[in-house]
């Protein structure tokens, strides 16, 4: 990649990076728990994380599905799907890190 050149398409490595995203997708959840807001912490995390919970949970739930049709469409070889998918989970990362993350 650094060096500007593609590498061709392998399924089998993108099969099996997916799917671990897939799972760690659903594993940083629990860490935001109110609870930490008060232990000073050094975050990122902006209070908005806090007055809009529910919104910051829909985002996190969106990830975990977006990351779970990933895992699919790439079990199943689906080149064309994986790059249409890939860019649907980058969508969720940056949506949420512009209301909930600092800079
Ligand atoms: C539901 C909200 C949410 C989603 C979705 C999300 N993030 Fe984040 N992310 C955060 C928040 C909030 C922080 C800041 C956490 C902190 O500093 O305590 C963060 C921090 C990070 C960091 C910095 C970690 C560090 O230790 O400095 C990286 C890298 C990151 N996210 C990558 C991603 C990627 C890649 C995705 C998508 C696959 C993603 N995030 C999806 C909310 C989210």
């Amino acid at each position: 990649m650094a060096s500007g050149k593609v590498s061709p398409y392998n399924a089998d490595v993108v099969s099996r990076n997916a799917t671990y995203l897939e799972n760690l997708a659903q594993m940083p959840w629990d860490g935001f728990h109110e609870s930490t807001k008060t232990t000073g912490e050094k975050t990122r995390a902006l209070p908005e994380l806090w007055s809009q919970k529910a919104k910051f949970d829909e985002l996190a739930q969106r990830l975990q599905s977006e990351t779970a049709k990933l895992g699919q469409v790439a079990r199943a070889k689906d080149e064309a799907g994986v790059k249409q998918q890939y860019a649907a989970v980058g969508k969720v990362c940056g949506a949420c890190h512009e209301g909930f993350r600092q800079k």
